[in-house]
């Protein structure tokens, strides 16, 4: 089914009532199905077009940019330089979905073992209700004005944009939505008490349950919230002093080491060695591209020839805290 029709058929079952059975809610019981059963909007980007194979191919495309095509062959890379993982996590990240936390997620990260980086995750993707929210909109203006509300077009800048890739075919979005509704979140993941579930399963089928919609709502955040940071000034920095070199070494590993190992997406090569380190430490002062303090805020652009590049962390992607630790972990 093209997107179109999806579109058309979502819109039109929006305009008959239905009459429903009362469902009982549990842990299980995925977060759309739940609003939707609460009387809520469906979003935009719904969509009950499923099925084991098309998960598999959205979840290739995500981690691997390819897959099987619906003609059988191999589909063509999404992007030469990235694939979506390179920035995007696809498990929960956030161990309170209420909150933006650096330093709870790094926990969490390293408690999982999974990566540590500046794009939010795919898990519970879904679930939101606005995209490249706060200082994206006020530094990319139009660019991403149309993803604002719009999931799917949040996806189709991000492909070519974020990736320096291709936009998706409407089969490639098809498998990557039915992926991330599969990967959307569940009851149990906004850690409801067991009178919580009483109270929700005391919803009137068949009408708007406003109070409940917004209460489930209090659970989890509807988008991700974005600060930009100028690099600190040379007064500013703490230079690691007060930072925990312990610390610093985890971000280095499962976040600048995701981009930066041998073979993956840079020509610039860092691993723990002294040479690496010392390179990163005699540039550390300064406003040079090299230095920690700046690399980190700004990133870097795709070049016309070179298209690799580096995004920058916001403030709730990597903490004033945390980059005092990466200081004090190079410094050391
Ligand atoms: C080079 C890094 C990079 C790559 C590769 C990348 N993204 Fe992103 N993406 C970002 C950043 C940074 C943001 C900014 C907002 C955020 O995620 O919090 C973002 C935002 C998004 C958003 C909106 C998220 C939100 O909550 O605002 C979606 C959806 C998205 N990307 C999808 C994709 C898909 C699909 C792919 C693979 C085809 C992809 N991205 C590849 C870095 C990347
Ligand atoms: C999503 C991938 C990615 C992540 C994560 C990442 N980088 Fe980068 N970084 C790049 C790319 C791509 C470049 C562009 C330079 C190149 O490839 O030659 C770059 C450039 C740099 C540069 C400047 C080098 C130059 O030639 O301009 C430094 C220093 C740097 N990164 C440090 C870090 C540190 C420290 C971290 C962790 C806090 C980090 N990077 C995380 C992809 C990444």
């Amino acid at each position: 089914m093209k997107l179109f029709t999806i579109i058309v058929a979502t819109v039109f079952s929006g305009m008959y009532f239905i009459p429903t059975e009362k469902i009982e809610f549990s842990k299980e019981s995925s977060l759309t199905d739940v609003l939707i059963a609460l009387g809520d909007k469906k979003p935009i980007h719904y969509t009950k077009v499923s099925s084991p194979e098309l998960i598999q191919q959205g979840l290739e495309i995500v981690t691997k940019g390819r897959t099987t095509a619906p003609n059988g062959k191999k589909s063509s890379l999404q992007s030469k330089y990235f694939t979506c993982i390179d920035c995007h996590n696809i498990m929960m990240e956030d161990p309170d979905l209420r909150k933006s936390d650096p330093e709870a997620r790094l926990a969490y990260a390293v408690k999982n073992n999974i990566p540590f980086l500046s794009g939010t995750t795919f898990y519970g993707m879904v679930n939101r209700e606005h995209w490249y929210n706060e200082d994206y909109q006020v530094k990319y203006g139009d660019l991403v004005k149309p993803a604002k509300d719009t999931l799917v077009n949040a996806i189709h800048l991000c492909t070519v944009e974020c990736s320096q890739g291709r936009a998706f075919e409407d089969w490639e979005l098809e498998a990557v939505m039915a992926y991330l509704y599969s990967i959307e979140y569940k009851l149990a993941d906004l850690k409801l008490t067991a009178e919580d579930y009483v109270k929700l399963n005391g919803y009137q089928p068949n009408t708007k349950n406003e109070e409940l919609i917004q209460w489930i709502k209090s659970f989890y955040l509807q988008y991700s919230p974005a600060t930009f940071l100028d690099p600190l000034s040379e007064d500013k920095r703490g230079y690691g002093e007060s930072g925990n070199a312990e610390n610093g070494k985890l971000i280095y590993e499962i976040s600048c080491m995701q981009c930066h190992a041998t073979g993956r997406v840079t020509n610039y090569t860092l691993d723990q060695s002294k040479i690496d380190l010392k390179h990163l430490k005699n540039n550390i002062k300064g406003h040079n591209h090299f230095s920690l303090y700046n690399i980190t805020r700004k990133g870097t652009y795709a070049l016309p020839g070179y298209r690799p590049y580096m995004p920058n962390y916001t403030l709730e992607r990597l903490s004033h805290q945390q980059l005092e630790d990466l200081a004090a972990y190079i410094n050391r």
